[in-house]
């Protein structure tokens, strides 16, 4: 039996590993929400994952609002850089591993191809800066652990840009969407299949620890633009809305965003030995199951 602790389980991923949770029989899951355990309280973390005694600490707990950081400092550092921290120093006391979450905005540079996982990390903004620090605190930590560097997170939980798209598009005409930062839609399931696959193979497979400790880039495959990707959520979703295009820097949104996101998975793909799986695809999944939410039953 694999004992996983989830933290942020009200969150996107946190939910999606809810759900997937009982594909799982042979991991035994604890669920905790922000409630149960804060993880920017230090005493609160250690106390917690000394007496729960997990293999594996899934980190799906994050401040993710990225304008909002501008002026919540503090917050932002404290759950993003600091917090992952506590749970990197917990972790190294019962000789768990640590499955952290990062951003793609960590990088925030285009070297005209795909973002490699040792490329520079220029981060720009309190959120990217604060997710940099929490994953430069999680490696020098001294705890096991391994990062996924992930973008563009949507599911059918939460708010999301798939979630906003179907919500506006089902009661305007047009909408202007920014058309000039490109990257690669994630979703939140098979961020939440991709740290339940690392689990089960470092548990089987303890002696190869130093190739699974390290930063990993995780998206779906793909690439596209935010017009574009609301093109295809109408198209999926069969709402009838034109798509006009902005800018980023017409758009003036309060934090800065990298205008190039995509990045080479190839490190994940052979290491952990799984595939990803295209972005429209999973965009199809996503939507048929927010249609099955949205159905009456009756
Ligand atoms: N969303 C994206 O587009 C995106 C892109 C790239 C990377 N990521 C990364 O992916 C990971 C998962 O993101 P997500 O979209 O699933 O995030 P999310 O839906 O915003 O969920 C984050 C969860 O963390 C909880 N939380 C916040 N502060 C906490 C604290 N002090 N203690 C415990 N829980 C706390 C939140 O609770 P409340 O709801 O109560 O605040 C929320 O349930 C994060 O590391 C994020 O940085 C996300």
């Amino acid at each position: 039996m694999i004992h996983i602790l989830v933290t942020g389980a009200n969150g996107q991923v946190g939910q999606e590993l809810q759900r997937h949770s009982s594909d799982y029989p042979e991991i035994k899951f604890e669920f905790a929400s922000r409630e149960n355990l804060d993880i920017s309280n230090q005493n609160n973390v250690s106390q917690y994952i000394e007496k729960c005694k997990p293999d594996f600490v899934i980190n799906a707990a994050a401040y993710t609002a990225v304008d909002k950081a501008e002026e919540d400092q503090e917050n932002a550092y404290l759950v993003n850089a600091q917090a992952p921290l506590y749970l990197a120093k917990a972790c190294k006391n019962i000789d768990a591993w640590l499955l952290h979450i990062s951003s793609d905005y960590v990088y925030h540079h285009n070297p005209k191809r795909p973002l490699k996982e040792n490329d520079e990390t220029l981060a720009q903004g309190i959120y990217a800066k604060s997710k940099l620090e929490g994953d430069n605190n999680v490696i020098i930590s001294g705890c096991k652990y391994s990062i996924l560097r992930t973008s563009w997170v949507y599911s059918s939980f939460g708010n999301n840009f798939v979630k906003t798209m179907i919500r506006l598009g089902q009661s305007k005409d047009a909408l202007t969407i920014v058309a000039d930062q490109v990257g690669s839609p994630t979703y939140a399931s098979d961020i939440a299949l991709a740290l339940l696959h690392q689990a089960k193979t470092i548990h089987s497979n303890p002696e190869k620890s130093k190739i699974y400790q390290s930063v990993f880039n995780f998206s779906n495959s793909g690439q596209t633009h935010w017009a574009d990707f609301a093109r295809e959520i109408f198209s999926i979703a069969d709402i009838n809305c034109n798509v006009g295009h902005t800018t980023t820097e017409a758009y003036n949104a309060p934090a800065p965003r990298p205008l190039w996101s995509v990045m080479d998975k190839s490190k994940f793909s052979e290491v952990w030995n799984m595939e990803l799986v295209d972005w429209k695809k999973s965009l199809r999944d996503c939507i048929a199951l927010i249609n099955e939410m949205h159905t009456p039953s009756d």
